[in-house]
């Protein structure tokens, strides 16, 4: 069964809000297992196993918030060329996660699917409807190969 990893950090919540979004979208499609993960949380089998990893950060300093930076440093060590990536996140005024995480992405070979999703403050409706749509698309890209 494909599989897909949601990797997110949040402080109040709003990252984590399109992280389950997206995890709504992917549920739309049978036959693909999700790993929902607070980024204190994933296990590195997972970041193997899965086929597309998909990544959420507030930015913080104008940068992904250091936990992401420490998961983006970890996952260096693995393979993945040619895995499906994506990125989220909320922000206050500047907004430089998203961009940064898609470049990272970039770097490992992922195959970037989208443009990330990059809301400010609190998502509202048409933003998680981004957020599951993009969660179905990724989906639906694994359920072809
Ligand atoms: C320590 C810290 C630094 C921040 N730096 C930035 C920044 O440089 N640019 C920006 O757009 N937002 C910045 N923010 C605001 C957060 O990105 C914003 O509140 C976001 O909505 C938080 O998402 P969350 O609810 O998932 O934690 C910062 C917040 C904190 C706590």
């Amino acid at each position: 069964m494909p599989k897909v990893l949601i990797v997110y950090d949040t402080k109040t919540g709003k990252t984590e809000k399109m992280a389950f979004e997206i995890a709504k979208g992917i549920g739309k499609v049978k036959g693909i297992e999700i790993f929902l993960r607070k980024v204190s949380e994933v296990k590195p089998s997972e970041v193997k196993e899965s086929q597309a990893i998909i990544i959420g950060s507030p930015t913080h300093n104008a940068e992904v918030s250091r936990e992401i930076w420490k998961f983006l440093k970890e996952m260096e060590k693995f393979d993945l060329k040619d895995k499906l990536g994506s990125a989220f996140g909320s922000y206050g005024w500047s907004g430089e996660a998203v961009s940064h995480l898609i470049g990272s992405m970039q770097s490992f070979g992922m195959s970037i699917v989208g443009f990330g999703i990059s809301v400010q403050d609190v998502p509202n409706e048409s933003d998680l409807a981004e957020c599951r749509k993009l969660g179905e698309v990724i989906a639906e890209r694994l359920q072809k190969n």
